[in-house]
């Protein structure tokens, strides 16, 4: 395929830096860029999907929304990996907690990702029901967040095609029996879309919601407590 691809509007290499950070949100995008990046300019706004290039320290980076569940990043995380020279994605994105031993505001590191989801089948014909992340990546990230002094939570994650779930007791079936402690709907087409690329991929999330205490935090409480998983994640800018 030529570029550029039906979904990011960019004619030529280089525009799109070699790490691309990426929120759901791509007014959380908008958000980092001018908050954090040096000179950043947007290179896509095709669908609304924004995506920036600046600098971080003096070093390249990318930032671009993924929007939300599997089919969207799957899309956006492909034509990247693919089309556009793109070696490392990480996404950094909002949870919902499985169990209590996670607090609103905690950031976790993904060790991996179970899901129900047939994107791995349908793409590659992977029967695997668990897709991990870069352990390279996850140990770079492991070891920016030290230097930053933020505690990370490592744990299985679950990937969910279905936010409105109305089977009862069906979260509470995945944690036991899958051993996920937080639920989000992305990572698992991520690190599947690495895997099949050759590329690498890691997931940062802060917990945003609690499906065992009820609690959830506002819209603009994620805007700034989201910024310790943001700095972590700018710390791949190279
Ligand atoms: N479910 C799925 N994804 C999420 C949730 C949730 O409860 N909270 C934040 N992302």
């Amino acid at each position: 395929m030529n570029i550029p691809t039906p979904h990011i509007g960019v004619s030529e290499q280089g525009v799109i830096a070699k790490t691309v950070l990426m929120p759901g949100d791509p007014l959380r995008a908008k958000f980092i860029a001018d908050t954090f990046l040096e000179n950043p300019v947007q290179f896509n706004h095709v669908r609304g999907m924004l995506g920036f290039t600046g600098t971080y320290n003096g070093k390249k980076i990318s930032v671009m929304g993924s929007g939300m569940g599997m089919p969207s990043i799957g899309i956006y995380s492909f034509e990247l990996f693919e089309f556009y020279g793109v070696e490392n994605i990480i996404r950094i994105g909002s949870c919902g907690a499985y169990t209590d031993e996670l607090e609103l505001y905690d950031v976790i590191l993904a060790t991996d990702a179970y899901s129900e989801s047939a994107y791995a089948k349908v793409q590659s014909g992977s029967e695997d029901d668990v897709m991990l992340p870069s352990p390279e990546l996850n140990e770079k990230l492991e070891g920016f967040a030290k230097e930053l002094e933020i505690e990370l939570h490592k744990c299985r994650i679950h990937s969910n095609d279905v936010f409105y779930n109305g089977q009862e007791g069906y979260f509470e079936m995945v944690r036991d029996k899958h051993g996920c402690k937080a639920v989000e709907m992305e990572s698992f087409a991520l690190f599947a879309n690495a895997k099949t690329t050759g590329k690498k991929a890691a997931c940062l999330l802060t917990v945003s919601d609690s499906l065992v205490t009820h609690k959830v935090t506002t819209a603009e409480e994620r805007q700034n407590a989201f910024t310790e998983m943001m700095k972590i994640a700018l710390e791949m800018a190279e």
